[in-house]
Parts: C-alpha cells; structure tokens; sequence
C-alpha cells in the first residue's frame, strides 16, 4: 500500500476526539520529554516523544553527550562532520525513547547581542543552510524526526515573545528564509515556528509565510509546531497552517505562580520578558473543535494536521503497523550503549576541536610539549558546556580546562583563578513557577573555597613558560547579552597576566563576538565558543598542535559601535515592540564590506599551523570552480576554502559586494597539493525583487576564492 493510503486508512479509523488529541501535546507519564503526543493506542499510533535540543538530548532527569555549541559545529565548515554529530545526537534520541529532536536552529546571527547565538550558526545563509542540512541529514539518519526552528526571523531574545520584526521581503527572502529553505530541501520533517511576529503577525498566525511559502510554495510535507506556549491563537494558527500545539499542557505551577502573584501586587502578573505564558495551552483541544463547529477552520485542516503527523510517525518507522512496541523497546535498549559511547565522546571532541578558530598566533603556538604553563581564569575547573536555556545538557563526562592541559602537558603545570567566578546564567532561573530546588544547576560551581588573587595569577604568569588565560561570557535563551565585552574583571585579568608574562595566550569561551580590549598585548587568541563536555581534551589538543586549529568565523567580530544595528533602538532592540530590519541584507560582512568599516576578525578568518598557498581559480562549469591547494608548511593542516560571488557591475547598486556562495575543507599533509573543487550555491548570483521574484542578472561574475571574506587569494568568473 502506498504511504499516503496507508496514512489514509489510519486516519479513517480514528474518531475527531482521537485526532484532537493528536494535534496537541500531552503530560508525559514517564516525564522525559520535553513535548508528548499521548497517541491512541487503539489505532496504532504510539505515543510520539519530542526532546530538546541543539546540543545534545535534554530528557529530563538524563545524561547524554554534550556536543559544542551550534555555532562551534558551524565554526568547522564541516557539513560531515555536522551529519555525524547529528547522527549521535540522533542515535542518543532513540536511545533515550524519544522520536523527535527540537534541532537545529538555524536563524541568522543578526544581532552580536543575541543570547542564542550560541544555539545558531551563521551570519550568511548559504553556510547556515549547508551546515544545517548537515545536522538534519545525520539526525534523520537515526530515524528521528529533526525539528528546524525558529521559523522565522527570531533573531533577539529581548521582547521575544512580542516583538515584530518589520522585515522588507527581499531581505526575508536573500537572508533569514533560505536556511530553513535548504532544511525543507534536506527533507527535514518538522519546523517549529518561532515567538516572535514578522511584519505585525505573530509566526503561528503567519498564514503567508507558514501556508503559502513553506508549505506551498517550498511543498514542505512534514508537521509545523509551535514553540512552546508559542501558539497565538486557535483560529488563526489552524488556518495559518499550524499542526501542531506544544507543550499542549500548563506547566505545573504557572497558573499558582500567575495567580499568587497577582495577589500580592495592584498591577496584576507579567510574565518576564523572554518567558511566554505558560497556562496557555489547550488551543487546539476543545477550542479547535469548536471553530470546526461554527465553520472557522475547516474539518479538513484538522486531517491534514493529523495526515501531517502521522506521515512523519510513518516515515520513522513510529506507527504500529511498521514496529511493535517491543521493537520500539528493543530499538532504543539496543542503542543504550551509545549514551556516553567513546564513539559519541569523539564525535564530540572531533566538533570542539575543530571548531576552534585561531585569531591570531605570533608563533607561541603550538606550545613545546615540554613547556612550563600557568593555566589562569576565574573557571578554569569547570567544562563550559553550553549557554542556558532549553538546550542545556547534562554528559556523563566532562574535561575541565585545568585537567585537559594538565593530562597533556610534559612540563610544570601551575593553576590561578585571577578573579570571580563567572556565574552561568539560565532560562530556568527566570521562570517563575521553577521552584529554587528544581532549579538548573547553571554550573555556578562552588565558590566558598577559592579566594582568587590577581597577584596569584601575576605570579603564576610570571613563573611560567606560557601563560593560558580562559575567559567566558555568559548567555542563555530568554536574555541578551548587554554589551559585548567579557564579563566582571577578565579583562583586567587578561591585561595583568599579559604584562606579566609576554607569552600569553588567550581562549575565549563565548556565544558569539566579544570585544577583546587587549588583543595587540598577547601572544596568541583563541575562540572555543561552548566546547561541551571534550573542553579541556580538546583546547589541549589544539593547544599543543595535536590537531590543527581550522574552525573558520561563522560570523564577523568587531566593536560593539561597528555592527549594523547599533546605535538605533529602531533597528535593536526595538520600539515599541517593533524591530526594524532597516539594514536590509546588509547583515554581518556584507554590512562591512558595504560600510567599509575593517572588522577586527573578518567573517571566514581562522588560521591554521600549516601555511597554504593558492594556484590560479578555473572555471569548470556554470555553478563551478576549481583550484589548487598547496600546504607549504611543514606539518600537515586543514584548510577552508571559501568562494565569494561578486555581483557583475554597479547596475543594480543595493548587492552586497560580496556573498559566501561555497566553501570546501581540505586536509593536506606537508607539501601536499590538491586541487580543490567548488560548487556556487544559486543564491549567490540570485537577487530577490518584489515584482518578478528570484533574478540573476546577466553579466560577468567574479567569484573570489580565499581564506576569509576579507583575505582573496585568487578569482575566476562565471558569464549568466
Ligand atoms: C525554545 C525552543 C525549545 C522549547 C522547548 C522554547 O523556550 O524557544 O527552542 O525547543 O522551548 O524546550
């Protein structure tokens, strides 16, 4: 029987209560999930479990891998790698009895301030989608349904269950839609739409971005979700194009938390900004019923939400009549021994190292093997595993810095914390109805035993061969970060051990871009982004040139005043809950190559221990190019290879100058020459305009082929 018929006579059997209770989430009896479908039993459909998050599996009250940040992954221009993480990730669902991850997310950094950034993975659409892709291909690989989100345009934490953004729809189109675009043509199986509202409606209302673009004219099949207490309305979602309510239920001791609050002030109860209303649930249960009723949402919308559902159930082998139960049991104990597998573990540790970009080196490193370190920073005994929110994860093992440079090292190793502790912020400690017992350890450590000195840390510097600093922002979902530079007295910090010790090398955990005030005093800066659990295996490893440094910047760093939305509340945060997307595509590089403004690290920057020298570009095809690599360095590394599309001419004078349209990672041993092939990605050459849709100008193309998006090696060009 083909699918579709098969799905048909499921749905035949079932009763409108039964399809009710399908399209609206439900208190999981064992508690893991972060999402339920109850199921019926009686028709073979099983209870469905949706799970948290980007990082690794958030089922309650379990452990499993704590994979680096999204941005990290990214950070490694290594869709493979994304496919293999995703599949882990995948492999730890079933393992753990869920059936669909809340994964990836793939909004675009437009804002440095954003607190998600962490959980995101680029400033450019063409390498969001690609990486995005990735992590949905290896995720579905596991047979389990991969949920991009946040659909669409959820770029800022602040007001984010209110705000509009007021976006042009070339800008929507060239930038913030194509990556759940590439997600839809990786064949990802559910969307999640996003708080926010674009353009006056709120996502879960947008009947034309969520019927008429994703599911009409992109023909995605698979569900819509909503993000959790993220359903606006039951009319308007229905007919929107939702399918599906989460979590479906109030969380336990909202409506308490509501109420005694209200009591106890005049005004009446607020839910914090960036925490949506969580007694609102049960939209489409009797409500949803009842606009069938009177006519509102057609009966017919309420199958399709159900044949939606159940296609991807189906797709992933969830029904009955593809698996038994026992076989759902035996699938999942079958797959317990990859929670924490060394498999998983290296996955891990392959993503948090590779996704390590060096900055800048003046030669200190990679450190001797023998070297005397000072390991310096206020947490340097504890894994930076993630930002705080829904995509927090607990591993069952993890490498603090200090015990990852102290298991490699051959010489002294010496220890300081310099300052405070940094204290992790989360999502759980904003919630009102979180009791202080249940609340998220946010890794906040134990700070009664350590007094840190800054003279401790002058003269462990002082003593040492090498100093290495760690230092960390800390952000989380539902918040963003007030200002870009590293917070309590880091820098202070940084600037001490650095005049104290001329080999200082600085490793920075963050979310996204951070000001680094005394970038020309050190020897050698790092990014690591959130590691996750591999954090000190892994900066030891590259540290210590055990693996080359070659994470590329997924989005451009540079002062605080330079990004295209400072200095205008309009454009960020927003006024009067509107945000104003007035720079148009002109978003992280294309927005400095526009201003002419140098950043301080360009978008793509990363180097490597080896040295690579580029051949001549060649046209080999439309959409296609090649050119030889050569690793003159005498050891081996990874080189990015990036390929920028410049638009033919001035004509049409609102192109960015440049826009990322392929990129291929190449290991190359010392000496070793390879001739490195590139596919252009469409939307490079593509323009959006409001009156004819997607345009390529005819013309000449130069496409540029570099390091980064600011250092061009060589350029080819392609005539359309
Ligand atoms: C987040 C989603 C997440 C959901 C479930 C929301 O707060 O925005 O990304 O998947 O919670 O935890």
């Amino acid at each position: 029987m083909a699918d579709d018929d098969h799905i048909g006579a499921v749905l035949a059997r079932l009763s409108r209560e039964q399809k009710l209770a399908l399209v609206r989430g439900a208190t999981d009896p064992e508690g893991t999930a972060t999402g339920y479908i109850s199921g019926v039993e009686a028709a073979g459909i099983p209870p469905f479990r949706l799970v948290d998050g980007p990082l690794g599996i958030r089922a309650e009250g379990q452990c499993a891998t704590a994979f680096p940040a999204s941005i990290a992954t990214a950070a490694t221009f290594d869709p493979d790698l994304a496919r293999r993480q995703g599949a882990a990730m995948g492999r730890e669902a079933v393992a753990l009895g869920q059936d669909a991850l809340l994964a990836p997310g793939v909004n675009i950094i437009r804002v440095p301030h954003c607190g998600r950034n962490f959980e995101y993975l680029s400033e450019d659409p063409v390498h969001a989608g690609v990486v995005g892709a990735g992590l949905i291909d290896g995720i579905q690989s596991a047979d389990v349904v991969a949920t991009v989100k946040h659909f669409v345009a959820n770029n800022q934490e602040t007001h984010r269950t209110t705000v509009s953004a007021e976006v042009d729809e070339r800008t929507l189109r060239e930038l913030y839609l194509p990556p759940f675009r590439a997600a839809v043509d990786a064949g990802v199986g559910s969307v999640m739409t996003a708080y926010n509202r674009v353009n006056g409606t709120h996502m879960s209302d947008h009947e034309r971005l969520v019927g008429d673009v994703l599911k009409g004219e992109w023909g995605f099949d698979g569900y819509v979700v909503s993000d959790w207490y993220g359903l606006e309305s039951t009319v308007g979602a229905a007919n929107a194009g939702m399918d599906l309510e989460m979590p479906g239920v109030a969380a336990p001791g909202a409506a308490e938390a509501a109420d005694s609050d209200t009591a106890d002030g005049d005004e009446g109860f607020e839910w914090p900004d960036g925490i949506p209303d969580a007694t609102r649930a049960g939209l489409f249960g009797d409500p949803l019923a009842d606009a069938i009723d009177g006519g509102e949402v057609p009966a017919g919308r309420l199958d399709d939400m159900v044949r939606r559902i159940l296609g991807q159930m189906d797709r992933f082998e969830r029904l009955d009549s593809n698996r038994t139960a026992a076989e759902a049991g035996e699938s999942s104990d079958a797959l317990a021994g990859e929670l924490d597998s060394q498999r998983h573990r290296d996955i891990a540790a392959d993503a948090a190292a590779r996704g390590t970009v060096l900055l800048d080196n003046d030669g200190v490193l990679p450190l001797d093997d023998g070297a005397d370190v000072a390991v310096i920073g206020p947490n340097i005994d504890e894994p930076k595993l993630g930002g705080g929110g829904s995509s927090e994860t607990t591993p069952v093992h993890s490498v603090t810095p200090l015990d990852g440079i102290d298991s490699r090292a051959e010489g002294a190793v010496s220890s300081a914390f310099g300052v405070p502790r940094i204290d992790s912020v989360s999502l759980f400690d904003l919630l009102p109805f979180v009791g202080e017992d249940d609340e998220a350890d946010g890794a906040a450590g134990d700070t009664a035993d350590r007094e840190p000195s800054l003279d401790d840390a002058v003269t462990a510097a002082e003593n040492a061969d090498v100093a290495v600093v760690f230092v960390r922002d800390a952000t989380t979902e539902a918040r963003d970060r007030e200002s870009l530079a590293l917070p309590g007295q880091q820098d202070e910090l940084v600037s001490a051990v650095a005049a104290a010790n001329e080999n200082t090398v600085v490793v920075i955990r963050s979310g996204g871009p951070v000001e680094l005030p005394w970038r020309e005093d050190v020897a050698a800066v790092l990014e690591q982004w959130y590691p996750g659990q591999a954090d000190g295996d892994a900066v030891a490893a590259v540290l210590y040139g055990d693996r080359d440094p070659s994470g590329r910047l997924p989005v451009t760093f540079a002062p605080e005043s330079e990004y295209p939305t400072a200095g205008s509340d309009r454009r960020y945060p927003g006024v009067d809950d509107e945000v104003h997307y007035d720079e148009g595509v002109f978003v992280g590089y294309r927005h400095f190559d526009d201003a002419d403004v140098d950043p301080t690290y360009p978008f793509g920057h990363g180097h490597s221990y080896a040295t690579f020298e580029y051949g001549e570009a060649e046209t080999t095809g439309e959409q296609a190019v090649a050119v030889p690599v050569e690793n003159v360095a005498d050891r081996p590394g990874r080189e990015v290879v990036q390929a920028y599309v410049r638009p033919p001419s001035a004509a049409v004078a609102d192109r960015p100058e440049r826009e990322l349209a392929g990129f291929e990672a190449v290991q190359l041993d010392a000496g070793e020459r390879q001739t490195v092939e590139l596919t252009l990605d469409d939307l490079a050459f593509s323009r959006y305009d409001t009156d004819s849709g997607w345009t390529v100008d005819t013309g000449t193309y130069t496409v540029e082929i570099g390091r980064s998006s600011r250092d061009i090696r060589t350029t080819a060009t392609v005539d359309r």
